[in-house]
């Protein structure tokens, strides 16, 4: 029974409950992980970072990092990927449940799947970026990633992206149903693009939310710390610690180009209006507006 629900569903990735997932995680998502996962005990100072792929969550993880930085002076040469970990792919031999408070997790879970448990304790950081910018970011991450296989090109990652064969699943779905539910959880909506457009701000909202009083000082620092370019040098941060047999540096870095509107230098008018046109009919429902360009920025 558990087997059927484990869906492969080619490009190397398996699929359960509608979370998609690169199948050499196949050992560790599992639908009896999925189910302990439900039931996950939630402590009231746990956060979470929770985002689709490639929608800012490397930089929203940072940012955390630097901010609990006092409280874990052991963990200061940690990258940032040790110090908060995807709940849902524990590495080897990682014990969530032993972890000393307060517990930093990364997630790219659907709302549907996340513990049950953050309905009333903990908190989230839902942290969103326009659907464009998120598939183009996962195009170069195909090539990047050795156990993802290429897209070839833009009209074959919107054809996944649309369909919901990507790691996390349908985007759709994983963004209607966060913001359709918010109201069970203690969460903040952060979206990509204020980031880009005001960090500190970003960073000052965070800390307000999380109940955090630093001072001017240590929050300029997060900032500078986590401009793009001071995390693509940071070695704590730039993800360029995966191994050889994971990520192929010759072929790109998890730290890209980082800004708002590189779609436009990647599809055609024809594959943009094919997006628009799905898009408009999928979230008709849904009263969300996105930053599509970098130049909008400046009337948000
Ligand atoms: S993943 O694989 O889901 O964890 O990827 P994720 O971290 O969500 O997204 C990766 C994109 O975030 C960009 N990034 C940043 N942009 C601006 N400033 C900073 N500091 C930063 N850190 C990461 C990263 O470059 C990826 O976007 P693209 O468009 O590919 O550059």
């Amino acid at each position: 029974m558990a087997e059927q629900e484990i869906q492969k569903i080619g490009d190397k990735l398996l699929s359960i409950r509608g979370f998609v997932f690169p199948e050499n995680y196949e050992d560790i998502l599992t639908p009896q992980s999925m189910d302990r996962l439900g039931t996950f005990q939630i402590r009231d100072d746990d956060v979470f970072v929770v985002t689709f792929p490639k929608s800012g969550t490397v930089w929203t993880q940072r940012i955390l990092t630097l901010l609990y930085e006092d409280e874990f002076p052991e963990a200061v040469d940690q990258t940032s990927y040790d110090r908060m970990p995807w709940l849902e792919f524990p590495q080897k031999g990682e014990e969530h449940t032993t972890r000393r408070s307060p517990r930093l997790f990364c997630s790219h879970l659907p709302e549907q799947l996340i513990p049950r448990g953050l309905q009333g304790k903990g908190k989230i950081i839902y942290v969103m970026r326009n659907p464009k910018d998120i598939m183009v970011s996962y195009f170069h991450f195909t090539h990047y990633m050795k156990s993802l296989k290429p897209s070839e090109t833009y009209n074959e990652v919107m054809e996944k992206f649309l369909n919901g064969r990507m790691i996390g699943g349908c985007w759709f779905n994983h963004i209607k149903g966060w913001y359709t539910n918010q109201d069970k959880y203690n969460i903040l909506f952060l979206s990509y693009e204020e980031m880009i457009r005001d960090l500190r701000g970003a960073v000052v909202k965070i800390c307000q939310f999380l109940g955090k009083n630093l001072s001017d000082e240590v929050i300029d620092r997060v900032v500078k710390e986590t401009s793009f370019n001071n995390m693509k040098k940071d070695p704590k941060a730039n993800y360029a610690f995966l191994p050889n047999d994971v990520a192929d540096s010759g072929k790109g870095a998890f730290l890209r180009k980082g800004t708002v509107g590189d779609w436009k230098n990647s599809l055609t008018v024809a594959q943009n209006e094919h997006f628009d046109r799905v898009y408009q009919e999928r979230m008709k429902d849904l009263q969300l507006d996105f930053v599509w360009d970098v130049t909008d920025l400046l009337h948000t």
